[in-house]
């Protein structure tokens, strides 16, 4: 069982670095007016993408799995928010240009062509829109075999310093470019998120009894364990300039 089946399996509700904890930090930091438009890309269960809409803004969410959208589907038939759920590649996004204030993405790029996905994301941002991205990234120098083991196991289409990821960002015209919360992974962002658990988990039939879910979960464990201290996570953050159209509505 490959890394996203095993958590489209578990249906984890905040499957990237610092978790739901990170989230919330994420989005209070965010002076966005109540009513702005939001694409999340990669959505996963849709957690965030609940919170965001219960938060006042307009959300349109997209993930490439079916069976996610049905997770998130099945979540917000709890919270009842009006979002659009639909089956999407971030490497064409199902959306006309320049139609969103934000795009929120949480551990979703390095599953795909990074320079296209980020030039898809700039397509679909209204001018003077933000891109916000948190990402694994390594934050210093790792074994070339390491780097091939993370990326073959997670599925990752590459794994990025913050230098290279800036030079991603400026070459598809993004400014204003910052990267914050630039932090190693380590377990205490796994302790707060027990402040959070996820009341509409929904874990597919059978997954607890699967031992190739669990195989696959302890792999994920020692992985990390041998990265410690060269992995991380970072958010970029840049901006669509005002007079950045580039492509026809
Ligand atoms: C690590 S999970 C993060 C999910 C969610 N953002 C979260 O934080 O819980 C990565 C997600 O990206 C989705 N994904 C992977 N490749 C994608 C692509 N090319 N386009 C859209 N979604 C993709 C996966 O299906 C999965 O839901």
């Amino acid at each position: 069982m490959n890394y996203l089946n095993m958590l489209t399996q578990l249906g984890i509700g905040s499957a990237h670095p610092g978790g739901y904890t990170s989230t919330l930090k994420l989005i209070d930091s965010i002076s966005l007016k109540p009513g702005c438009s939001i694409l999340e890309v990669g959505c996963g269960t849709g957690r965030t993408a609940c919170l965001l809409a219960q938060k006042g803004y307009q959300v349109t969410a997209i993930d490439l799995h079916p069976e996610m959208i049905e997770k998130a589907l099945h979540r917000n038939k709890f919270l009842q928010q009006n979002i659009t759920f639909e089956v999407g590649d971030i490497c064409a996004i199902p959306s006309a240009s320049n139609q969103f204030d934000m795009v929120l993405a949480e551990s979703v790029t390095n599953f795909a062509d990074a320079q296209q996905a980020i030039s898809e994301y700039y397509r679909v941002l209204k001018p003077g829109g933000t891109l916000y991205d948190r990402e694994v990234i390594y934050l210093n120098p790792m074994a070339q075999d390491n780097v091939d083991d993370l990326q073959k196991f997670l599925g990752f289409a590459q794994l990025f310093s913050a230098e290279e990821w800036i030079a991603v960002l400026e070459s598809q015209r993004f400014t204003d470019i910052r990267l914050t919360d630039v932090k190693l992974m380590d377990e205490r962002a796994a302790i707060e998120e027990h402040n959070y658990p996820d009341q509409y988990q929904l874990v597919s039939e059978g997954a607890y009894s699967n031992v190739l879910l669990w195989q696959t979960s302890l792999q994920y464990t020692q992985l990390f364990d041998r990265n410690q201290g060269f992995l991380g996570s970072a958010v970029l953050t840049g901006e669509k300039p005002q007079d950045g159209v580039a492509f026809a509505p």
